[in-house]
C-alpha cells in the first residue's frame, strides 16, 4: 500500500493557522463556522492542532468514501475520552470482529420489521407529552424533549414496566453526564476533574448512577425470569466469536453504549423540531393540515407515519440543518489516500455533517428551511452523501428507522394539538456539544 500511495500529494494546510496553537482556538471558539469554511480550502485539508496534524474531509463524496473504507477505524481522542466515561466494551467503540458480532446481536431489535412492535409505546409517549403539556404555560424543551426520548429508548428496547419510573432516573443523569462530558472532551485538564467542585461532584454521581441503573435494569431482568422478544434479552443472550456467553462487562457496556448515544440524539433533534415549529408557523400550520387529513381528526397512531410525508420532510429538513450528530471522526489503520491525498497510517481524520448538510455547493438557498426540498422530484438533485445524519457504512447509525418513526410521530403529535410561541427567557441560539442543541429553549404551547 506504502509504495502506491507515495505518488499521492499531501493535502493543503487550511488557511488561518496561528503559529503555536495552529488552527486550535479557532476550533474551540466557533467550530461549526470553522468547519464550514474548509472545503474553500480543499477536499481533504490539513489541520494543527497544537503540534498534532488533523485531516479533515469536505466533500460529500469523500465523506462517503471515508465511512465505506475499510481502512479507517473508530479510535483517537473523542472516543478514548468516551471509553473512559462509559465503558470500552460496547458497540460504538468497538472495532473488527467484535464490532461485527455486536451489530449482529443488536441489528434485529432495529430492522424495518421489528418497528412497529414498538409503535404502540411511541404513540403512549407522544400522546403523554402532549397531555403534560398546559396550553399557554412555559415548556422547558431540554428536559422535556430528553425524557420522551430515554422513555422512548428504554421502554422500546429494554421491555418492562419498571422502565416508567426508571425513565426518568435515566434522563436526569444523561442530561448530566452529556454536559460534563462535552466539556472534558473538548478541555482535557485531567486531574482538575477529579477536585471536589460542585459541577464535578454532579457529574461523577450521574455517572455513577447510570452505571447503578444499568446494573439494576440487567439485574431485574434476570432475576424476572423473563425473556421478552427485546434488545436486552438479545444482549443476555448473546455468544461471544468462540460461541461462550459474553462477559458481564459486555452486557453492561452494550446497555449504556445504546442508551447514551439513543438519548442525546433524539432529544437534541425534538429539541430543533420544536424550535422549527414556533420559527416558521406557516409549516407548523402545513403539519396540522396533513396530520388532520390523515388521522380524519383520530389521534396521530403509528400507522399513520408512512403516510405523513410532509411531516417526514420537517423531520428531516430539521436534521439537515441542524444535525445532532455535528462532528465525526475515524483514525487510518494504514497508510491510505483519500481523494487523492495522500493519509498517513494513524492519521485523524474529522468531518462535519452540519457543514456537508449545509454546504451550497450542495444545496439551493443552502440556508432555508425548505421541507419542500424532500420532494422525491427535487431530492434526487442533492448530491450523494450530502445528507447522512445517521453516517453511512459500518458504523451507520443501527437506529435510522427507529428515530425516523418516532420522530415523525412525536411532530405529528404535538403539532396536531398545538402551535409554539417563543416564551420569555427562551434562548434558542445553537448550543455546540456532543451534538448541537438549543442553548434554553422555553415554549409556550397554544392551541390551535
Ligand atoms: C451511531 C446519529 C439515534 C444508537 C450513530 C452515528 C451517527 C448517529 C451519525 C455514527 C457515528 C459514526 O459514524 O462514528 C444518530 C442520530 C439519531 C440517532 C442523528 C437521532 C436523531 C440513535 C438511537 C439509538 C442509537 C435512538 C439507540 C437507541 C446508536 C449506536 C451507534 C450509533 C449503538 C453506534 C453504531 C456503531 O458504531 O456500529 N448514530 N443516532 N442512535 N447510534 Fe445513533
Amino acid at each position: 500500500m506504502a509504495s502506491e500511495t507515495t505518488e499521492l500529494r499531501e493535502p493543503p494546510l487550511a488557511g488561518g493557522a496561528v503559529p503555536g496553537l495552529g488552527h486550535g482556538l479557532k476550533l474551540v471558539r466557533d467550530p461549526l463556522t470553522f468547519m464550514a469554511g474548509l472545503r474553500d480550502h480543499g477536499d481533504v485539508v490539513r489541520l494543527k492542532l497544537g503540534p498534532k496534524t488533523v485531516y479533515a474531509v469536505t466533500t460529500p463524496a469523500l465523506t462517503g468514501a471515508l465511512a465505506l473504507s475499510p481502512d479507517f477505524k473508530i479510535d483517537g481522542p473523542l472516543w478514548e475520552s468516551l471509553e473512559g466515561l462509559l465503558g470500552k466494551e460496547g458497540v460504538a467503540t468497538a472495532n473488527g470482529p467484535r464490532h461485527r458480532r455486536q451489530r449482529r446481536t443488536i441489528q434485529p431489535a432495529f430492522r424495518m420489521d421489528a418497528i412497529p412492535h414498538y409503535g404502540p409505546i411511541m404513540e403512549e409517549e407522544a400522546h403523554a407529552l402532549t397531555e403534560r403539556w398546559k396550553p399557554g404555560e412555559t415548556v422547558e424543551c431540554t428536559s422535556e424533549s430528553f425524557r420522551i426520548a430515554v422513555r422512548i429508548a428504554a421502554r422500546c428496547l429494554l421491555r418492562g414496566e419498571y422502565m416508567d419510573e426508571r425513565a426518568e432516573r435515566l434522563s436526569v443523569d444523561l442530561a448530566t453526564v452529556f454536559r460534563g462530558m462535552y466539556r472534558r472532551m473538548v478541555v482535557p485538564l485531567g486531574p482538575l476533574y477529579r477536585l471536589p467542585f460542585p459541577a464535578n461532584r454532579e457529574f461523577n454521581r450521574a455517572l455513577a448512577d447510570l452505571h447503578l441503573l444499568v446494573d439494576e435494569i440487567v439485574a431485574e431482568r434476570r432475576a424476572s425470569g423473563q425473556k421478552p422478544n427485546d434488545l436486552l434479552t438479545a444482549l443476555l443472550e448473546a455468544k461471544d466469536e468462540n460461541g461462550d456467553p459474553i462477559g458481564e462487562q459486555e452486557i453492561h457496556d452494550q446497555v449504556v453504549a445504546i442508551l447514551t448515544p439513543g438519548s442525546e440524539t433524539v432529544a437534541s433533534t425534538i429539541m430543533w423540531l420544536l424550535q422549527v415549529l414556533a420559527e416558521h408557523p406557516e409549516h407548523a400550520e402545513r403539519v396540522r393540515v396533513e396530520v388532520e387529513s390523515v388521522t380524519g381528526g383520530q389521534p396521530v397512531a403509528f400507522e399513520h407515519v408512512r403516510s405523513l410525508t410532509h411531516t417526514n420532510n420537517v423531520v428531516t429538513e430539521a436534521m439537515r440543518l441542524r444535525p445532532a450528530v455535528w462532528i465525526l471522526t475515524r483514525r487510518a489503520v494504514t497508510e491510505t489516500s483519500l481523494g487523492g491525498y495522500r493519509i498517513p497510517a494513524g492519521a485523524d481524520i474529522v468531518y462535519s455533517p452540519y457543514a456537508i448538510q449545509r454546504d451550497a455547493r450542495s444545496y439551493d438557498r443552502n440556508l432555508d428551511f425548505d421541507p419542500d426540498r424532500w420532494l422525491p422530484e427535487r431530492a434526487k438533485e442533492v448530491p450523494k452523501y450530502a445528507m447522512s445524519p445517521f453516517s453511512n457504512g459500518n458504523r451507520k447509525c443501527p437506529s435510522d428507522h427507529f428515530s425516523m418513526t418516532q420522530l415523525t410521530l412525536i411532530t405529528a403529535a404535538i403539532s396536531a394539538k398545538y402551535r409554539f410561541e417563543q416564551a420569555t427567557g427562551s434562548n434558542d441560539t445553537t448550543r455546540v456539544g456532543i451534538t448541537l442543541r438549543p442553548h434554553d429553549l422555553l415554549l409556550r404551547p397554544m392551541p390551535w
